[in-house]
């Protein structure tokens, strides 16, 4: 870059973004997703379908450990943790959970689901004690919101979802806090914000910038595979709308989901997409490509913290619009990743500069 392209080249300064939905994984992956996830947001709602899943107060505090000990030296960041809801959750459980002051959100994943589900709750009325003692704890229920009916659609289990559990739910828990995780549906869109304010969503910025389509350029693209999976434009659209309308009921959830390049080149692949390098530089694109960058704060900065009743954060992200390339693949042989834009452009980039954003031929050149 020279100097005159810096000095035309557009800054946006926005309080330091939170991710309100991330899978950080475990082991040796720990130190990448927690330096991607921390060089960009100050907070992230860590979820908990790890292998076994976190189910009780003291596994989640020893995640939170192994997290805190892959974190970069010079990086600010806390994780929040999370419960994975089972039919073993007890009010008990909730009650140390909260006390902790360290676990924010309870997972809810209907069995079968998606990745690591299996030990998730196929009758959600099996746990009426464990949800009205987060009731009264004011702990949120955050909700993987697709059937798992094999009669219904693939592309309607979010939109079946919210009319066959999410509504009578929300009746039956009349307070309840509820977050619907990355939706994907203009119906999701109008069902949450027409709801009562204790009800928030959280929107990816794959859901954002793609739609169905992306499945199939060309060929079967196992890259663009996440669940819920993508939906129609139109869809896209809704979401689009939702996410810069200003409405403090959503707000930034990358649902950033790292699977090894082998998983999800197979006959089988696993859902979900690594956006965890680029992400707020992609809902920066998003937002850019609206003429709504001014709404960029409101939904990454603050919304989420006022839901769960955190403070805003203080301290300050900086973002320059200078086109950099995402690498091809992160890693190398059967464990590399290949992550959200992978080999293509990004039009926004941090300020300072990540070391992993400079394209090693490592890293770019395969
Ligand atoms: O695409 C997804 N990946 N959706 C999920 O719900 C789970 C996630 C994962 O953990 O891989
Ligand atoms: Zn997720």
């Amino acid at each position: 870059m020279n100097s005159s392209e810096a000095e035309t080249s557009q800054r946006l300064v926005i309080p330091r973004p939170d991710d309100w939905h991330v899978h950080l994984r475990d082991g040796a992956l720990l130190n990448l997703t927690v330096a991607d996830t921390a060089r960009r947001f100050a907070r992230a709602i860590v979820m908990p379908n790890l292998d076994p899943p976190v189910v009780t107060t003291a596994q989640a505090l020893q995640y939170r450990d192994r997290i805190l000990q892959a974190l970069p030296r010079g990086l600010q960041f806390e994780p929040l943790m999370t419960l994975y809801l089972t039919l073993g959750t007890s009010a008990a459980e909730l009650g140390a959970a909260k006390s902790s002051g360290k676990i924010h959100g309870v997972k809810w994943y209907p069995a079968g689901a998606t990745t690591n589900s299996a030990h998730g709750v196929h009758d959600i009325r099996q746990c009426t004690a464990a949800l009205t003692a987060m009731e009264e704890l004011g702990l949120p229920l955050l909700v993987h919101g697709e059937v798992t009916d094999p009669e219904v659609d693939v592309f309607d289990r979010e939109r079946v979802f919210i009319e066959r559990e999410l509504a009578p739910l929300l009746e039956r828990h009349p307070r309840l806090r509820v977050v619907l995780e990355h939706i994907t549906t203009r119906q999701a869109v109008e069902f949450i914000s027409q709801a009562p304010s204790r009800v928030a969503a959280t929107i990816t910025v794959h859901h954002l910038l793609l739609n169905r389509n992306a499945l199939f350029v060309g060929g079967l693209r196992p890259h663009s595979y996440c669940l819920p999976v993508l939906k129609r434009e139109e869809h896209r659209r809704a979401l689009v709308q939702a996410a810069i309308g200003g409405n403090p009921k959503f707000f930034l959830g990358s649902d950033s989901a790292p699977h090894a390049r082998r998983a999800k080149e197979s006959a089988c692949g696993c859902a979900g997409i690594y956006s965890a390098p680029a992400a707020i530089e992609l809902y920066a694109e998003v937002f850019a490509a609206e003429g709504a960058l001014d709404r960029l704060e409101g939904f990454a900065s603050q919304h989420g913290a006022d839901f769960y009743g955190l403070p805003r954060n203080s301290d300050r992200l900086v973002l320059q619009q200078t086109p950099w390339t995402v690498p091809l693949q992160i890693g190398d042989g059967d464990a590399a990743i290949v992550p959200l834009r992978a080999g293509a452009p990004v039009q926004w980039r941090l300020v300072p500069e990540p070391a992993s954003a400079q394209a090693s031929p490592g890293e770019a050149g395969a």
